[in-house]
């Protein structure tokens, strides 16, 4: 029999690439999703990608009411949890609205997962719980802390609610998976990131201004002490992210707690990644320097030797690949799922 699992917030930018990815790999997938942030027009070309079928809740992970439904038509094995909220920005205007959401939905998901007897959970954690100012090459021993937002902050307190929880029943397998800068789509260009509004990252901007959706990319700041002058991250193809929590899914078989990079380990500046989009498409990309945004660290980058050892998993796209299947995206779907 397929093992069936259960991803909230499967709807969203990773979870749709998650949801495809694990179609593919033989799994049932169930997807818990309030739409806050999300499109079903995404699960449903995900099934189109894959011709497999999954099972769609649309509720809010602080709704106990749904769990009683999910938990009884369907046997979840383990759950992928993706549901958050994630805007930076907003999270310094709204703190209470991400504690509420990110940290609350997490309390109550955990509590129904307790009372269903599914004690096997992925979380979708982020290198912004480590203390930025401190390392640029991360390994999970680096030091925790210090975030600039509450956005980040509620990672960090999921994680350690996670490590307390594994401390007091040890008969939880528990994966945290700490993501660098997500970006690309799937090669089909069927599913990809869709912002709401004025994209807060990278990558959707620059290909916004690449569709015409937008004049200029503003580039945060070029007096950085880094080679070029703009910021240093870690970006990743989001189908290799999705097949770092296929091979994590293994780790659930037995008790434990973990905790993995998921990053390439290859550094690239703001303006090496608005070079290499413009060499992979064949673009000029339009951009000014502006001033540096508040709470960007000048560079980081992860070490994802862990994952490699202990998952057998490694990024296999390039900047290259990124940027095109970022662009294929978009340029196949200029207003997004809309
Ligand atoms: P996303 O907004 O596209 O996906 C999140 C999904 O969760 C959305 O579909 C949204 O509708 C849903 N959701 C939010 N609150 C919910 C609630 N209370 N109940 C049910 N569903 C809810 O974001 P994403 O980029 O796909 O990120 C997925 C996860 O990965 C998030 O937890 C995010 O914090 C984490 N993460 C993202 C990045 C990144 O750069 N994209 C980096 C590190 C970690
Ligand atoms: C990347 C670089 C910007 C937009 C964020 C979250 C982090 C994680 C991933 C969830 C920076 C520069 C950006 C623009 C620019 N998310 N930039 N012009 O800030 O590294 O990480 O997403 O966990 O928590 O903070 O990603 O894509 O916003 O920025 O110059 O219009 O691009 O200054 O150097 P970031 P980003």
């Amino acid at each position: 029999m397929k093992k069936n699992i259960l991803v909230t917030g499967g709807a969203g930018y990773i979870g749709s690439h998650i949801c495809v990815e694990l179609l593919e790999q033989g799994y049932d997938v169930t997807v818990m999703d309030n739409l806050s942030n999300s499109s079903e027009e995404a699960l449903r070309r995900a099934e189109e990608i894959t011709g497999e079928k999954l099972r769609f809740y649309q509720a809010d992970i602080r709704d106990r009411g749904a769990y009683e439904k999910i938990f009884s038509q369907n046997e979840i094995c383990g759950v992928i949890h993706m549901a958050g909220l994630k805007a930076v920005g907003e999270s310094v205007r709204e703190p209470l609205l991400y504690f509420d959401n990110n940290i609350g939905g997490t309390v109550v998901l955990l509590e129904e997962m307790t009372k269903h007897n599914v004690k096997r959970i992925i979380f979708s954690s982020s290198a912004t719980v480590y203390d930025l100012t401190r390392e640029e090459c991360l390994t999970e021993q680096s030091p925790l802390g210090n975030s600039t937002s509450p956005y980040g902050r509620t990672k960090l307190v999921i994680e350690q609610m996670l490590t307390d929880l594994y401390h007091a029943d040890e008969s939880w397998s528990i994966v945290m998976l700490r993501y660098f800068n997500p970006i690309g789509a799937h090669e089909s260009g069927r599913i990809g990131e869709d912002p709401n509004g004025e994209p807060n990252n990278l990558m959707p901007y620059i290909t916004q201004v690449a569709v015409g959706k937008r004049e200029r990319l503003h580039i945060f700041g070029n007096d950085y002490d880094t080679p070029d002058g703009t910021c240093i991250r870690d970006y990743i193809h989001v189908m290799d992210l999705a097949a770092g929590h296929w091979k994590a899914v293994a780790k659930l078989d037995a008790p434990g707690l973990s905790v993995y990079n998921l990053g390439t380990g290859k550094p690239q500046s703001v303006l090496e990644v608005v070079h290499a989009f413009e060499q992979a498409n064949g673009l000029k990309i339009n951009y000014t320097i502006a001033p540096r945004r508040a709470g960007d660290a000048p560079k980081y980058y992860a070490n994802a030797d862990k994952a490699k050892a202990e998952l057998g998993w490694e990024a296999k796209r390039d900047i290259g690949a990124m940027c095109r299947d970022s662009w294929n995206w978009q340029k196949k779907n200029p207003e997004g799922y809309r």
